[in-house]
């Protein structure tokens, strides 16, 4: 049984962190396909891997090879981009990771976002996790690329707007025929109790589990330095909001 995990969100509020601190801890119990759904493609630098062919690399070069009529007549498409998928993967100790890359441009060749979607639904099922790091804002929801979630983690940060954009995002998978199994806030970056005002609209909106992760004062250091985020030292906050998050999860 794969548990697949998604991680949304305002921009700048730490999902990219988030999502691999959580690979991290996961891939300790399990081995875990990450997912970097975000076309700016920086998971792998929180992780500390290096992407060399993206999905997007990979449908614009079917598109290519359709259009020019150099793709084998023997070798069906789905074939063709199980293959490329399967080569595209980073190995890394405990996970693997597909960059998402650029979204389709003009002139987008549709039927290959969909076989593309099968190919990543039947390569998740291999892992016991699937976790995917999304695009900031709510786009990406009405275009997720895996059916069913078991858990949707949604990131804001200490304002109404981050909350609010939770809200939307929470009503607007709802609304899709996606399955979600469980949605958690996390509030990131906290310095003491959430302010009473934050936590009003947190209880009127709704959620199934909420998580305070503290401001990280190990984090800038490693910025600055980059030095991927699974470096932080064990104690940091981010760390303790981490494993409470993947105690829900089941992990
Ligand atoms: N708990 C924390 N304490 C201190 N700094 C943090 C914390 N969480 C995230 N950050 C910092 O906040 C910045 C944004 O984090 P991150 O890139 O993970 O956000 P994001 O939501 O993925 O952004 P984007 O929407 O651009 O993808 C980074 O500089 C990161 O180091
Ligand atoms: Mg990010």
């Amino acid at each position: 049984m794969t548990t697949t995990i998604v991680v949304a969100g305002k921009g700048g509020t730490g999902k990219t962190t988030i999502s691999a601190l959580l690979i991290q801890l996961l891939s300790q119990k399990g081995v875990v396909l990450a997912i970097d759904a975000d076309p700016a493609t920086n998971l792998n630098l929180a992780l500390g891997v290096q992407v060399e062919e993206s999905v997007g690399k990979i449908r614009e070069d079917m598109s290519e090879a359709v259009s020019k009529g150099i793709l084998s007549p023997s070798i069906s498409k789905q074939e063709y981009l199980d293959s490329k998928i399967m080569a595209a993967l980073v190995e890394s100790k405990g996970f693997d990771l597909l960059a998402v890359g650029r979204p389709e441009g003009p002139g987008c060749y549709c039927a290959a976002n969909n076989m593309l979607r099968l190919s990543i639904d039947k390569l998740g099922k291999n892992y016991a996790y699937v976790v995917i790091d999304s695009e900031a804002g709510l786009e990406h929801i009405s275009r997720q690329t895996t059916r069913d979630v078991d858990f949707l983690v949604i990131v804001s940060d200490l304002t109404q707007r981050g909350v609010k954009t939770a809200g939307e995002i929470k009503r607007l998978i709802r609304e899709m025929r996606t399955q979600v199994g469980r949605i958690c806030l996390v509030i990131n970056r906290t310095s003491g109790d959430i302010p009473v005002e934050i936590n009003n609209l947190i209880e009127q909106i709704g959620f199934e589990q909420l998580i305070a992760i503290g401001q990280d004062p190990n984090l800038s250091d490693l910025e600055v330095r980059g030095v991927p985020a699974t470096q932080l030292p064990d104690g940091s906050p981010l760390r303790a909001g981490i494993a409470e998050l993947a105690r829900g999860i089941g992990g």
